[in-house]
């Protein structure tokens, strides 16, 4: 190491300070002999002056040179770099009352410099690249006006809680560094000031609780480290923290709770980790969230409560995931959203009406996934994006556009569907959008009269240049491009594609029993082909399906294929709406939705029994049924809807409750009471009879006699 320059010097290299006079006389010289400033003596030998920046940098000189700066610096002086000179201290004291910052950068320096009495006067203070191992109190205690402190690319091993005497500093940069140990309370003592930290590229594997009581904190970054797990309330005390960064550090689990506190925080980003679930656990209290950044992680999961606390979220960037499936509340709660990237999952459920609560969403990103039947289908998948102005689907197995595809989306203006091997595209299906751009590549098309409508489209709208779209089929337009086919070459003299003939039919069941459900559809193709059957739009897998195919000559010649479906002891887990989907090379046909409905007869828990009780007493006949759908229960009196005690308001029947109850009982009341059970299965009834004995039984023989004879 070169040795240490020393602070106290008599001679200075060359005389820059001398009195009024002489610098006059140095002034005249300059101009005179056009010398630089640097050599016109006002500046310290090795440096030059653009005051207010005296630059020392890159000089490289031995460390005796320096001497020459502990002559008073040039009038004015507030900022002085000393960066790349291979310096490995520094204690030499300056002269100025003006000096406010210092660079110090790409050098050797092992510890914190000294610079005299302008020390307490410095602001800000850049030691980038050196080797300083540790950060201790003492050093900083001539620092008492330091605000910015970049000792980012050190050697730093851990922040102590003697780190840092009481000072005023705001931002404080620590990014690659060795450190691996946050003491507690190591940042107490900037808790009146810190606005910034940065952790980035340390070793840093755990965050120990509060150690971040620091309430006026606005950005917080702790990108790549090495922190696996974040525990519940890790970042209490950061109340007006707005921003944290953690991309790349592996985070793999967030604890419930994990950013509560953070009651203001508009940015979150968590690239690159390995984040599995989205869940209202780890966003809990994050109320002010703006922009959320999830992308590179291993989500696969939105969990149906997730954005509870995030309603004003309006960035969401979910992209290189796993997700599978959106489900139906995947984004509940998130009306104020407007950019949402998705892209790059592997996204094949998209459940019907998911998008509709995302009213003000612009820009919906969906390249690189695995849709296909979610657009396909006639279903409106994008109903509600009301203010989408562009969607981009590129790279996804759409192979046919449906006239309902884009329902919805009236503001829709950017349209990218490349890369999806398209085939065939419904008249129409762009009509209730704004399109200016259409993206849209494919040597896929069929080319029939079915497409005919889109040549003229294309030409209308002025596409005919953005897009590269050429026929597959008939084979004798394959490889031209629809702008080179004459319109009366768009015919169809056969359909390739399925069409489904027969669909399957709304069934009513009993539990237990069986049902089938059957489809048909032709094709004048002889290409390969299967039907998958779909439950509530989710594929069932292990189901009892018999296929059949047969050549059939009415309406063409063609190939019926037809598809049952048997369900054998049918449950109501079984209940659902279903749907056969058969597809070949040239595309797939969804059948209509058939609702299956599976019953069961009521049958009773409880029946009422026969009663004996004496007048004035109360009367309580029990009655209880189950079924499917839930039974409902009611009461007959003698076959007929006539109760003597209802008319006095002696009876109770609760409709949830299986008692029923007669105050007061009369002679009146005597009867048969009938308890039937019904619902759509069927219904069926029990029968108990209440026979009531007066005070004085003899008197009411008579009448007794009456009513039984
Ligand atoms: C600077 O050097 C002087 C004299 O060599 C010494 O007394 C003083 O403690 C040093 N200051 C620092 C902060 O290292
Ligand atoms: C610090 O700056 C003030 C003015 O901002 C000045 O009066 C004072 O002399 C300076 N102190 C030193 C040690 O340079
Ligand atoms: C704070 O600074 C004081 C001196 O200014 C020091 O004694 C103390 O150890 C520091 N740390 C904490 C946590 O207070
Ligand atoms: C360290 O952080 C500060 C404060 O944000 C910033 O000004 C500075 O440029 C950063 N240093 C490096 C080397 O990026
Ligand atoms: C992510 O998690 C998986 C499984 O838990 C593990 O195999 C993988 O190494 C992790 N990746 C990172 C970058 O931590
Ligand atoms: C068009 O699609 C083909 C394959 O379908 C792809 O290789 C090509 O890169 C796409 N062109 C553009 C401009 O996207
Ligand atoms: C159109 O696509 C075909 C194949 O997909 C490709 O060979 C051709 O270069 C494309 N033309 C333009 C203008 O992009
Ligand atoms: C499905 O087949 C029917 C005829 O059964 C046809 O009208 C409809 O356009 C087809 N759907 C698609 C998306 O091709
Ligand atoms: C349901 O089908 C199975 C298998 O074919 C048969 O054994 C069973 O008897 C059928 N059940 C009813 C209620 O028809
Ligand atoms: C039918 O479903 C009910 C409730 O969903 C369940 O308790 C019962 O075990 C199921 N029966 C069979 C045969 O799976
Ligand atoms: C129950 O009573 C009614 C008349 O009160 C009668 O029609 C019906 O057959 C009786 N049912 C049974 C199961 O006894």
């Amino acid at each position: 190491m070169a040795p240490a320059p020393q602070g106290v010097r008599e001679e200075p290299l060359l005389d820059c300070r001398s009195g009024p006079l002489s610098r006059l006389l140095f002034l005249a010289q300059a101009v005179f002999l056009l010398l630089p400033a640097a050599r016109a003596g006002l500046c310290p030998a090795p440096c030059s002056c653009r005051i207010p920046l005296l630059d020392c940098s890159r000089r490289k000189l031995p460390a005796p040179s320096w001497r020459a700066l502990s002559s008073p610096l040039p009038p004015d002086t507030a900022s002085l770099d000393l960066s790349h000179n291979r310096l490995s201290n520094w204690n030499i004291s300056l002269e100025s009352q003006t000096l406010q910052e210092v660079k110090m950068n790409y050098n050797e320096l092992t510890e914190i410099p000294y610079f005299g009495e302008p020390t307490s006067n410095i602001t800000q203070l850049s030691l980038i690249h050196n080797l300083i191992p540790e950060i201790n109190a003492e050093a900083f205690q001539f620092y008492p006006a330091l605000e910015n402190l970049d000792l980012s690319s050190n050697i730093i091993s851990e922040i102590k809680t003697s780190s840092f005497p009481r000072m005023q500093l705001k931002y404080l940069n620590l990014s690659n560094n060795r450190i691996t140990i946050l003491e507690a309370g190591c940042f107490d003592n900037l808790s009146s000031s810190l606005l910034v930290v940065k952790l980035n590229r340390n070793r840093i594997s755990m965050i120990p609780p509060k150690i971040f009581k620091l309430p006026h904190l606005q950005f917080l970054e702790l990108k790549r480290n090495k922190i696996k797990v974040i525990e519940g309330l890790t970042f209490q005390g950061l109340d007006s923290l707005r921003s944290l960064k953690m991309q790349r550090n592996g985070i793999s689990k967030l604890k419930d709770g994990a950013f509560f506190g953070l009651d203001n925080m508009e940015e979150l980003e968590l690239e690159h980790n390995n984040l599995t679930e989205v869940n209202k656990g780890w966003l809990y209290g994050l109320r002010m969230l703006q922009q959320l950044y999830v992308s590179q992680n291993a989500v696969e999961r939105i969990s149906p409560d997730a954005w509870e606390f995030c309603q004003r979220l309006s960035e969401l960037d979910l992209s290189y995931n796993q997700l599978t499936r959106l489900d139906e509340s995947a984004f509940v709660g998130l009306s104020l959203l407007e950019k949402l990237n998705l892209g790059d999952n592997r996204v094949t459920h998209i459940a019907d009406g998911v998008f509709r609560f995302l009213s003000n969403l612009q820009t919906l990103n969906l390249r690189n996934n695995e849709i296909s039947w979610a657009i396909e289908d006639a279903s409106e998948a994008f109903a509600g994006l009301t203010s989408l102005t562009k969607l981009i689907l590129q790279g996804n197995q759409i192979k046919s556009i449906t006239k309902k595809a884009f329902i919805g989306l009236e503001s829709l203006e950017h349209l990218d569907l490349n890369n999806n091997a398209i085939m065939s595209i419904q008249e129409n299906a762009f009509s209730q959008t704004r399109l200016k751009e259409l993206i849209l590549n494919t040597s896929s098309l069929l080319c029939d009269c079915h497409l005919k409508w889109l040549l003229q489209w294309l030409v209308d709208n002025n596409f005919q240049h953005s897009v590269n779209v050429s026929c597959a089929h008939p084979e004798w337009l394959a490889g031209q491009s629809i702008l080179n086919v004459d319109l009366k070459d768009f015919v169809c003299d056969d359909f390739l594609k399925p069409q489904i003939r027969m669909h399957p039919e709304t069934t009513v069941a009993l539990r237990g029993t069986n049902a089938t459900l059957t489809c048909t559809a032709v094709s004048s193709s002889d290409s390969p082909t299967s039907t998958v059957w779909r439950k509530d739009s989710e594929i069932l897998y292990d189901v009892d399906v018999e296929n059949f195919v047969r050549y059939q000559q009415q309406a063409g010649e063609a190939l019926e294929y037809t598809s049952v479906l048997h369900l054998f002891n049918v449950n109501f887990t079984d209940e659902g709406k279903y749907q056969c989907i058969v597809t070949n090379h040239f595309g797939s046909n969804y059948s209509l939705k058939a609702k299956l409905t599976v019953n069961e007869m009521p049958s009773f828990l409880k029946t009422p029994m026969d009663l004996t009780i004496r007048t004035g007493a109360m009367a309580r006949l029990e009655c209880a049924a189950e079924g499917h759908p839930a039974p409902q229960i009611s009461w007959q009196k003698d076959g007929g809807t006539d109760f003597p005690a209802a008319r006095e308001r002696r009876m109770h029947v609760m409709p949830e409750d299986d008692v029923f109850f007669i105050a007061n009982v009369k002679i009146e009341d005597m009867g048969i009471y009938s308890c039937m059970a019904q619902n759509r299965a069927g219904g069926l009834s029990a029968n108990a009879s209440l026979t009531v004995l007066g005070m004085c039984a003899a008197l009411w023989v008579p009448a007794l006699l009456g009513t039984f004879l």
